[in-house]
């Protein structure tokens, strides 16, 4: 049997198998084929839709590779207000989506009293939708009282779960261990949860990319977002190159393979890498797509890196475009809350 079939079956595969799938860098029909059609019969030809609201640009870290960290004095810094943050998800709500994404730096401006304050808000207004949150490494109790307001789902990247490798994108001060508690909390706690990691991050080598896939399998996750890097000029990486196009779908296609039920994304730093990178990233597997939801004025300030694309439209263009492009890879986009769906056998 050949590896692709192993895996189909066996949701598994050795590291030194996993190693040699992750090692080529070329295009592989069958392995994207395969993810289409295990991703069919679990989510049909259905793409669900998160608005993505960008609702501050502050962090109090310093990652290595990202736009907004805090020692970037070039980036123009911005918070919006409860009032922007729900009349953007308005617009989403009329455009059909279901779950609003809040997502953000860590910025201690927003206290645990005031997420809880805007999450019950838009809770209230719109009891049919999701709110997931994506606000970084909190303590426990604040994961709690965020979601006793009503939060949802949480997206928390692990980025690298390989020590090593973290401590070369992040400094002293956060540590691989915090990330893990927070996402084992988050899980404990009843929050449908979202982990993830960089494609082609400075350092990644092909066994830390095993690492991270053993991690998720601990985790088991409902969501699992990747998307390659993307070197941003004020950075301590802005030389370092991007993350391949190739070896994002390839993954996207294994994730599917070992993780059926995942929800998985094709991100904004895919479609920034390539112009039909989305639509690849939907052919290999994933299955939901998370358009910009927040207002033009922001969006240029919201750069985790260089070329991000959306900058120039606002909610209804990028709401248009979403739908446009799903289709035009023979999906759809659904309304409707987006729930993981655990539990279908795919054989
Ligand atoms: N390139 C690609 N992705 C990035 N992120 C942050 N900076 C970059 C970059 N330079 C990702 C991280 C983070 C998510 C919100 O965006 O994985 O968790
Ligand atoms: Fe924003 Fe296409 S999704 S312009």
């Amino acid at each position: 049997m050949d590896i692709v079939d192993y895996l189909v079956n066996e949701k598994n595969l050795p590291d030194e198998d996993l190693l040699k799938l992750i090692q080529t860098d070329s295009f592989d029909e069958k392995l994207y084929l395969s993810g289409d059609s295990i991703r069919r019969k679990i989510y049909g030809n259905s793409v669900y839709i998160r608005g993505l609201v960008e609702f501050t640009n502050y962090c109090k870290n310093n990652c290595y590779y990202c736009g907004i960290r805090c020692s970037n004095t070039k980036a123009i810094r911005y918070r919006m207000t409860t009032e922007e943050i729900l009349s953007a998800c308005d617009r989403g709500h009329q455009m059909g989506f279901r779950t609003f994404v809040l997502q953000g730096g860590e910025d201690p401006y927003f206290t645990d009293d005031r997420i809880c304050q805007i999450v019950s808000e838009i809770k209230a207004k719109y009891p049919d939708c999701a709110v997931t949150l994506s606000i970084g490494e909190k303590s426990k109790e604040s994961y709690k009282a965020y979601f006793d307001a009503g939060a949802d789902r949480y997206l928390l990247r692990h980025e690298s779960a390989s020590d090593e490798h973290y401590k070369k994108l992040h400094p002293d001060d956060m540590v691989l261990a915090n990330r893990k508690r927070c996402l084992f909390d988050l899980k404990e706690i009843g929050y449908q949860v979202g982990a993830g990691f960089m494609v082609g991050s400075p350092f990644q080598t092909a066994e830390d990319i095993v690492r991270d896939l053993r991690f998720l399998q601990e985790l088991d996750p409902d969501m699992i977002g990747i998307g390659p890097f993307i070197s941003h000029k004020e950075t301590v990486f802005s030389d370092y190159e991007n993350g391949s196009l190739e070896l994002t779908l390839r993954l996207i296609a294994i994730l599917r393979l070992m993780f059926p039920h995942a929800l998985i994304p094709a991100t904004t730093a895919l479609g920034t890498i390539h112009p039909l990178g989305r639509e690849y990233g939907l052919k290999a597997g994933a299955n939901v797509m998370m358009p910009n939801l927040s207002p033009k004025e922001v969006r240029e300030k919201y750069l985790l890196y260089d070329n991000k694309i959306c900058v120039n439209e606002d909610s209804s263009e990028c709401g248009d475009c979403t739908r446009r492009r799903v289709s035009s890879v023979g999906y759809q986009v659904v309304t409707d809350i987006g729930n993981v769906k655990r539990n279908i056998e795919t054989y």
